[in-house]
């Protein structure tokens, strides 16, 4: 696809799209401020903040990234006020409706990371649904974090590892890392190589604790609401300028 110009001089962005992050994960944070600063409940921008991820997932596809997770929810949201939580949980539920509607022209495969069971039972069968049948698209994977916590995500492989060792299917004493990784939501999804946080919030709130080891950080002071294709192209642009060692030299 060549290099990316957003237009000449000192603000030039340069993306290569040859040479993409495998996997992005984005904070969709500052929906609430962003609706604060026009007088509108935060449900608003809530529902701004869900356009956005849909005009953000589909240009991801579209420039052939290979998977994208977003923090949709966390384990920790529940605190909200309800209005709000349902406010959320309605954009999820319209948003899966029309993805399901619109499938066959996306073809973007689905996945949910989080325990769904406390979900309603209508929204757990959406995205059950959106994922059996998206299972067959090969394109760009969309992976939703609803009700996902990663402490929470850690503390449940450790029950699941720990049961398996007790029935005599795992041996603890050749665990490996990539061993543990398959007992994660996240399993068979290579870990992210670029987090996004916007809203100027610089910390990562119990998101992929696990998977983001050696991810790469791109905070910007936007609000998640007036995200642009722009702004993606300059956090691809600072994560393809920087030197990934992983611990080597
Ligand atoms: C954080 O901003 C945002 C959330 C907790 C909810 C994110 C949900 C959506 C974007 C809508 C539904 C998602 C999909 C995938 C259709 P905040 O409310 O904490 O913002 P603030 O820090 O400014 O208060």
């Amino acid at each position: 696809m060549g290099f990316f110009r957003k237009n000449q001089g000192p603000d030039t962005v340069l993306v290569d799209f040859d040479r993409l992050p495998r996997h992005i994960a984005i904070v969709m944070d500052g929906n609430g401020r962003w609706a604060k600063k026009r007088g509108l409940p935060r449900r608003a921008g809530h529902a701004a903040g869900a356009e956005v991820f849909r005009t953000i997932a589909t240009y991801c596809k579209d420039i052939g990234l290979d998977y994208l997770t977003v923090y949709a929810f966390s384990t920790e949201n529940w605190k909200r006020p309800q209005d709000e939580v349902d406010a959320i949980m309605g954009l999820l539920k319209k948003y899966l409706l029309e993805a399901i509607g619109q499938m066959e022209r996306d073809r973007v495969k689905m996945a949910f990371f989080g325990d769904l069971s406390l979900l309603t039972p209508e929204l757990r069968e959406l995205c059950h649904r959106t994922q059996e049948i998206s299972k067959r698209y090969e394109g760009c994977q969309v992976n939703i974090c609803l009700n996902y916590g990663g402490r929470d995500e850690i503390i449940r492989a450790a029950r699941a590892y720990a049961l398996d060792c007790q029935e005599g299917r795992a041996d603890p004493n050749h665990l490996s890392q990539a061993e543990f990784s398959g007992y994660l939501y996240s399993r068979g999804v290579p870990d992210p190589d670029l987090i996004i946080r916007p809203s100027g919030e610089l910390r990562l709130s119990n998101f992929l604790l696990w998977q983001s080891a050696y991810a790469e950080y791109y905070f910007t002071g936007v609000l998640w609401p007036d995200f642009t294709k722009e702004e993606l192209h300059r956090a691809i642009a600072s994560y393809q300028g920087r030197n990934r060692r992983f611990g080597g030299v």
